[in-house]
């Protein structure tokens, strides 16, 4: 696993060799799983010295690529669980008495800050001792590196020195490269230590000021996340799920979290309950302060909260908005304040309005951009994708809380990332006249610990006005500005590729969350880029033709494609035709939509 990191932007290559040493011929199995948050950028296998690389085309043509090269068929398919963070990619493949094969898959990522670090994922699960086991990480960071921290789920006292970490002023190089006799569990045994999960973390300097800018080949790269500013006061009033799906563990967990979030609420905020099954019942009808004696009146209540009825999310969110609509306008919140609705709910709208795009369009006009609504799907009978639309459309983002004993941490966790407003109605503004095709550059919020990147290209080469200017609500208004100084050299096109993810994952966004006009628009433009950049995304798919062979047993190439149930009742895998003889295989990936549903749900307005 060779991992190389250009300012956040993580291009990594995965290769595989397996040598068959039985005296038959034999299916070779290549199973990864890479961040959600990825796209696969490049495919290929070579197999007896001839070299098969992918292509990325769009879902339909690979699809009628594939079918026509497929005459006969028989079904293939597994069904595998898909871990919080990772997506499995599959093949196998048919490999000849005593040859090898080798799969070199390649994928790229922002990474994107939380709670004040990068995370550099690696899945490894070789299941037996490996000849040449090679996890590297090079890692390049302009504005400085602060910590470089690299650790392992499956590191035992033996194997932790084997991590090696050298850190200079912007470079960080971590390799670890068990030997074979090394990775064994006992020795002589087959069974192998490494088996879970590589993670590095690291975080960059930063100066007070409005950001590092990197310009490369005329694209720039815009990372905004400003040190030391005070946080803003927040009003956020909690809409929870009741109803009796919720029985049992997941009350208990959801009553768990909510005396810790109170425990660590800041005295300045303001918060109110909303409690609903098929009714709906505020604690209070105004938010309160997080005095002393309010967070302890709320302790005693959370406590009480038991599960019973239906669930009508509808009237129980629009309450929530009329709560914080109806104390801004007395004026009992902080005049410079940020309001949020966290809604926690397990299942369908089941009672009162319960179509669904009416509820989205309710609850939309409600709101009217005046707030963020964070929508925390728990378990797997949310409509997930209806949470996820909703929340996007009103500045925030949904999360997946999984059915599991670490639930209430869960919960908790993604308290703390927004626990912490720094700024809202952040606007980063660059001159018309020098750039173009920048992406997103208008946040709601900006939380502390995340970050906001913005991109895009330079109209002309000309740097001397790039004049650069930060606009913010924070504590106090603020507005950064400064003359942007000389270009820096970096190596590498990752400005360019950066700003291509960065648009695609937008133009993704949109085409679930804006009107039907913006939606066939940004379809349309996030297919051209998948294909002009070779990117995976929901658009497209990879296609790996092998040609005509003489051999005629050649066995097929299977390709499984897991993605989430519409209801999010776990993971399928859709079944793909494939002959058992044939002279043209073919071998498509592709990551499903339900699946980038996934991948944008970890994303937080101000980190990106
Ligand atoms: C293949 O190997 C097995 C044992 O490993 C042996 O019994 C068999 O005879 C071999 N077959 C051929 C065709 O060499
Ligand atoms: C994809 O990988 C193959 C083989 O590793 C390589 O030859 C090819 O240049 C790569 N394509 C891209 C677009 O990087
Ligand atoms: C894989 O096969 C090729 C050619 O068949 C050979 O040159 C190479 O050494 C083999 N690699 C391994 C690791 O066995
Ligand atoms: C932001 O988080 C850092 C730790 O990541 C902490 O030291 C700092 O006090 C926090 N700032 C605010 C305003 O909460
Ligand atoms: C949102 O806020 C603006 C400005 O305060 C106000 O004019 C507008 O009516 C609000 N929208 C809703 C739906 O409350």
């Amino acid at each position: 696993v060779d991992c190389t990191v250009t300012s956040r932007f993580a291009h990594t290559v995965m290769t595989s060799v397996a040598l068959n040493r039985a005296n038959t011929s034999q299916e070779i199995f290549f199973d990864v799983e890479l961040p959600k948050t990825a796209f696969i950028t490049n495919f290929s296998m070579e197999i007896e010295g001839q070299v098969y690389v992918g292509e990325v085309k769009e879902k339909e043509k690979a699809k009628q690529q594939y079918e026509k090269a497929v005459s006969s068929g028989q079904t293939a398919g597994l069904v595998k669980a898909s871990g919080r963070k990772m997506e499995k990619f599959s093949v196998s493949v048919n490999v000849a008495a005593s040859s090898n094969v080798t799969f070199i898959l390649t994928y790229e990522e922002l990474l994107q800050r939380k709670m004040g670090k990068y995370e550099i994922l690696t899945r490894v699960k070789p299941k037996e001792p490996v000849q040449e086991f090679k996890i590297v990480a090079d890692i390049y960071e302009p504005q400085g590196i602060a910590f470089v921290d690299a650790h392992a789920t499956f590191l035992s006292n033996d194997l932790l020195p084997l991590v090696e970490k050298t850190v200079t002023d912007k470079k960080a190089h971590i390799s670890f490269s068990p030997t074979l006799e090394q990775q064994r569990k006992c020795p002589g045994c087959d069974g192998t230590l490494i088996d879970g999960d590589f993670l590095i973390n690291y975080d960059v300097n930063r100066a007070q000021s409005l950001g590092d800018i990197q310009v490369v080949n005329g694209y720039f790269v815009h990372f905004f996340a400003p040190p030391d500013l005070p946080r803003v006061p927040k009003n956020v009033v909690f809409v929870i799920d009741k109803s009796g799906s919720m029985g049992g563990r997941k009350i208990a967990q959801t009553r768990e979290a909510l005396l810790a979030i109170l425990n660590d609420i800041h005295e300045e905020d303001h918060f109110g309950f909303v409690e609903f099954d098929d009714k709906i019942v505020p604690w209070k009808e105004s938010l309160s302060k997080a005095t002393t004696e309010n967070v302890a009146e709320a302790i005693a209540y959370v406590k009480r909260i038991v599960d019973v009825g239906g669930t009508d999310i509808n009237a129980a969110v629009l309450k929530g908005v009329d709560m914080l609509i109806k104390d801004k306008q007395a004026n009992r919140l902080p005049e410079r304040s940020v309001d949020m609705i966290i809604l926690l709910t397990d299942g369908m709208p089941n009672s009162g309005e319960s179509h669904l795009p009416k509820i989205q369009e309710n609850v939309r006009s409600a709101i009217g951009g005046n707030m963020s609504l964070y929508c925390l799907g728990f378990g797997n009978n949310v409509d997930y994708a209806f949470l996820d639309v909703m929340s996007k459309q009103n500045n925030g983002v949904a999360r997946r809380i999984y059915e599991a004993s670490d639930a209430a941490l869960q919960l908790q966790g993604f308290y703390d990332e927004v626990a912490s407003p720094l700024l809202s109605e952040v606007d980063l503004r660059y001159p018309d006249n020098t750039v173009e095709f920048v992406t997103t550059n208008h946040f709601s919020q900006l939380f502390n610990g995340s970050e906001i990147v913005v991109a895009g290209r330079l109209a002309d080469n000309d740097l001397d006005n790039f004049l650069v200017e930060v606009y913010g609500q924070g504590a106090s208004a603020i507005n950064w500005n400064v003359v942007y100084p000389d270009e820096e050299y970096i190596f590498g096109d990752f400005t360019e590729r950066l700003w291509a993810y960065l648009t695609i994952q937008q133009l993704l966004e949109k085409s679930k969350t804006g009107s039907s006009d913006e939606k066939g628009n940004a379809t349309a433009k996030a297919l051209d880029m998948s294909l002009r950049y070779s990117f995976v995304t929901p658009l497209t798919s990879m296609v790996v033709i092998k040609p005509e062979t003489e051999d005629s047993t050649e066995a097929p190439l299977i390709a499984n494609k897991l993605t989430e149930g519409k209801r999010g009742k776990g993971m399928k895998a859709e079944n793909l035709f494939l002959p058992n003889r044939l002279h043209n295989s073919g071998l498509v990936c592709h990551s499903g939509s339900a699946i980038l549903g996934q991948q944008l749900q970890d994303n937080l307005p101000g980190a990106f």
